[in-house]
């Protein structure tokens, strides 16, 4: 429902089309060498049935309204880039399940119910801060196109594989509806019910590394987190109404402009288009210009959009963001995704907020980007400690602000990879190596999320009293 104009348009907003970003500067935008392959490729993607409906789109649009004024939080989470060979049962299935359990501690935790939206069925087109990868082969060095995820090339250092691939346009898609299809079975043949949620496996309560103080303060949120499952209480936070037991929704980054566009649609009887890829696709922090294409495609679709914002991101152009991207300031339309680095939150934080005023802005946290750093072998890394410690100084300027920050972003997977440091369980430096999997980012193991949720559900306990 639009609400009244709290701030209208300050200027008569240009037309829109679901092309006129192709006017604008285009970045991040794979350099195919037979532009006629692409129209074929779009043209079918335009035939085919969309992967989410609107009416998906708009309930989920009135859940994000709810956790902009603090009475939902959202838990979005996956890998950086999801992989095609990984459309599998046993992997989507781990992805939901790491999902709903931290969500649970965090239900309890914040007294509040979770909104738990997926980083993935369709995470599969990455930005590089390089567009080409050079490697030393056999002495000679060679040059090729960077992996820009699994819609546009392969991640094989070969030419052949690297060649971005308009028929990957269409892989894309189809492995994004096998995902959604399979969750969706999944969420309603009862495999998210409460009953089935008592497979955890809790190892780092147990770790030698935590300190008693720590594991005192763990055992205690899973004795009551065990007691509200039983007592039914948690069922009641999380509103069944609308809830994850009826409910399942995914995001990507909306990156390739020539798919997000096929895929959007006029819909009869609704006003406008919808981006009907994903529920909620977001612009990432290397595309967020106010002149360039993204923002123009983005600012026209009915979705909820959200925007990810890095240090270099100016109060000016976060407030510019927030009038192009919502000019009639709705509720539920504009998510912003901090991601400064821990070190950095105290320095930008608080002028975004400012600058932005009472507009109407769900606030998320994603305190994974901002905290990437090398290791001395060379392995993409970040640190469990430096994640949670940018989680609370965010936390801690919203508080001051009297403005809710209304989410988590990050990236995890359920299995047992080292890839970022840490946590009482977690691999340090010089174990990276053994099970490095990720085909971007670092992701959090299985029990570094579930620690995340309880570090982060414990600090707030104390203030909480539970829903009559
Ligand atoms: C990402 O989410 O994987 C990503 C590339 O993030 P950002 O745009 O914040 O750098
Ligand atoms: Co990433």
């Amino acid at each position: 429902m639009a609400s009244a104009p709290r701030h209208p348009p300050s200027r008569p907003l240009e037309p829109w089309t679901p092309d006129s970003w192709r006017a604008k500067p285009q970045s991040q935008q794979p350099a195919y060498g037979d532009p006629a392959a692409v129209r074929r490729a779009t043209a079918a993607l335009a035939e085919l049935p969309p992967l989410v409906t609107s009416f998906e789109v708009e309930r989920l649009r009135s859940l994000l309204a709810e956790a902009q004024t603090g009475a939902r939080f959202v838990l979005q989470g996956g890998d950086c880039a999801e992989r095609i060979e990984d459309c599998k049962a046993g992997p989507i299935a781990q992805r939901l399940k790491i999902l709903l359990q931290m969500s649970l501690v965090l239900t309890h935790g914040l007294g509040k119910p979770v909104v738990r939206i997926g980083r993935f069925a369709g995470q599969y087109a990455k930005p590089r801060s390089q567009a080409f990868e050079t490697r030393l082969l056999d002495g000679h060095e060679q040059t090729l196109p960077s992996y820009f995820g699994d819609l546009v090339n392969r991640q094989p250092f070969t030419a052949a594989d690297r060649e971005p691939d308009p028929k990957r346009l269409l892989e894309g898609y189809y492995h994004a509806a096998l995902t959604l299809n399979f969750v969706r079975a999944l969420v309603e043949g009862g495999f998210t019910d409460w009953q089935q949620l008592d497979r955890w496996d809790l190892a780092f309560l147990g770790a030698a590394a935590l300190s008693p103080q720590r594991k005192a303060e763990y055992e205690s949120t899973k004795a009551a987190l065990a007691h509200s499952l039983e007592a039914g209480q948690l069922a009641r936070w999380e509103d069944h109404t609308q809830g994850w037991q009826n409910h399942f929704y995914a995001s990507h980054e909306g990156l390739h402009l020539e798919y997000e566009q096929a895929l959007t649609r006029n819909v009869p009887h609704r006003r406008g288009n919808y981006c009907l890829s994903t529920h909620l696709p977001w612009i990432g922090d290397r595309t967020r210009s106010l002149s360039g294409a993204h923002v123009e495609f983005f600012r026209g679709i009915r979705n909820p959009v959200g925007v990810k914002l890095g240090p270099s991101a100016t109060p000016a152009e976060v407030r510019s963001l927030a009038e192009i991207l919502n000019p009639s300031d709705e509720p539920g339309k504009l998510v912003f995704v901090s991601r400064l680095g821990a070190g950095q939150v105290a320095a930008h934080l608080p002028t975004w907020l400012e600058a932005t005023g009472d507009r109407r802005i769900l606030w998320i946290c994603d305190p994974m980007h901002g905290n990437t750093t090398l290791s001395a072998d060379g392995f993409k890394t970040r640190s469990f400690d430096a994640i949670i410690d940018e989680f609370e100084r965010t936390r801690e300027v919203h508080e001051r602000f009297g403005r809710p920050l209304g989410g988590l972003h990050c990236e995890v997977t359920a299995t047992d990879v080292t890839e970022c440091t840490g946590g009482s369980e977690g691999p340090g430096e010089a174990n990276l190596r053994e099970r490095y999997e990720t085909a971007c980012d670092p992701r959090l193991n299985y029990q570094q999320s579930l620690e995340l949720a309880f570090r982060l559900a414990h600090d707030r306990r104390a203030s909480l009293t539970p829903p009559a």
